[in-house]
């Protein structure tokens, strides 16, 4: 039953952007993310959508789980081939993209949580498959808590999208974002991360707050590079930390 998932609509809204697009529902997988890179390295270069109702070992960044309840959440993961000069910041731009589509009070949390009133809204876990440096196979995952849920076990409160949009329904969120995100990336590929930076800026909740570092070190953080770096005011100077380095906190 395609009731709650409008996936002919978001069909005729990819396709223009993603030749070729596939859009699948999957009642219940593992992961949105970890089926799109088994296809990837299997070496399928098909563009699509899939969004899932339930994962059962959602995957979050630095190897975390990511929990979801079905039908109080949104899951999914668009794959697509892309070949931008430099890759650093794309999951940067694909966290602009979609806290722009959400609401205007959700912040980014560097480098791609996104945020709301101190609370983790959704996040964003991009891989890619491929041997060569150019062309690789891109797979963006988001993950969106829609309604309240149980933050017991979390190490950050969750926030729930439906505090700002009472009405949100997991497909009419999806169907608000995908296209959008489907454009940015373009973008991404062909203008890098550079194209992102001051709409970051407009969204960076860190942007003059001081923080710590997870390798102890203390500092203010000013904004982003154009690699998408967390620039950081610290004693010693001016640093621009990568996430694969470090992971980073409101003192
Ligand atoms: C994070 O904040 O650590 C990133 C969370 C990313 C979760 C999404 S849900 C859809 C996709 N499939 C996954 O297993 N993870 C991403």
């Amino acid at each position: 039953m395609e009731c709650a998932w409008p996936l002919q609509a978001l069909r005729e809204e990819l396709a223009p952007l993603m030749p070729g697009v596939r859009v699948e529902l999957a009642p219940e997988i593992d992961s949105t993310n970890s089926e799109l890179m088994r296809r990837a390295r299997a070496g399928s270069t098909q563009p699509v959508l899939l969004v899932a109702e339930r994962q059962t070992a959602g995957r979050g960044r630095r190897g975390r789980a990511w929990q979801a309840d079905p039908g109080d959440s949104l899951t999914f993961s668009l794959g697509l081939p892309l070949a931008p000069r430099e890759w650093s910041g794309l999951s940067l731009a694909v966290g602009v993209a979609v806290a722009e589509m959400l609401h205007p009070a959700v912040g980014l949390k560097w480098p791609n949580d996104l945020w709301v009133g101190g609370h983790k809204l959704g996040g964003i876990l991009v891989e890619t498959a491929g041997t060569g440096e150019a062309l690789r196979q891109a797979v963006v995952g988001v993950g969106i808590n829609i309604a309240p849920r149980d933050g017991a076990g979390l190490s950050t409160p969750p926030a729930a999208l439906r505090a700002l949009w009472p009405q949100a329904q997991a497909g009419e969120v999806l169907l608000r974002v995908a296209a959008p995100l489907a454009r940015a990336l373009r973008e991404f590929e062909q203008a890098g991360f550079g194209a992102f930076v001051e709409r970051y800026r407009a969204r960076d909740l860190l942007w003059d707050t001081p923080v710590t570092l997870s390798d102890g070190r203390l500092g203010t953080a000013c904004g982003v590079s154009g690699s998408g770096g967390l620039l950081v005011h610290t004693a010693a100077g001016t640093l621009c930390v990568t996430s694969e380095e470090v992971s980073v906190r409101p003192a």
